[in-house]
């Protein structure tokens, strides 16, 4: 199958899990890449949906439960992308069940330009704290019912 892009050690972000993760949205965007303009392949575009669903509600918490572990302080603002990745992977999901045509470009575009760049703008920017077990010293992240995170 035409490969449209390939993972590489250059987006790790120094998890395996969380690499694991972004694989997948590696692999949708190959699944897709040959969908894009070809007719009657609704059934695989919509298996990618699914698999993208997965991801969202997977990945998003995995990862902002390893950012706040490893006292990166920006998670709060990396929370809010992903909740709008979120809204609109689950906008799309809506759109499909009320009969709505999904365009494999239109999928392909959104995985592109929205997720693949946030894993390698954003996602890299908690390489250097994901492997940290240290507990924060300031206790920044201490629930208010005393527990850390
Ligand atoms: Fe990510
Ligand atoms: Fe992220």
């Amino acid at each position: 199958m035409m490969q449209f892009i390939e993972w590489t050690t250059q987006m790790s972000v120094g998890s395996d899990v969380l690499d694991g993760h972004h694989k997948m949205i590696i692999e949708c965007l190959n699944r897709l890449y040959p969908l894009i303009g070809a007719v009657g392949r609704d059934a695989e575009i919509h298996a990618v949906l699914a698999k993208l669903e997965d991801f969202v509600l997977v990945h998003f918490s995995e990862e902002e439960q390893c950012m706040k572990k490893g006292g990166y302080l920006d998670w709060q603002a990396h929370k809010e992308q992903h909740d709008k990745m979120y809204d609109i992977v689950f906008g799309l999901k809506s759109d499909v069940e009320h009969g709505r045509e999904l365009d494999a470009k239109k999928l392909f575009d959104i995985i592109y330009n929205w997720l693949l760049q946030h894993i390698l703008k954003e996602d890299k920017k908690y390489e250097k704290f994901i492997n940290n077990t240290v507990n924060d010293p300031h206790g920044v992240w201490v629930r208010s019912n005393g527990r850390p995170y």
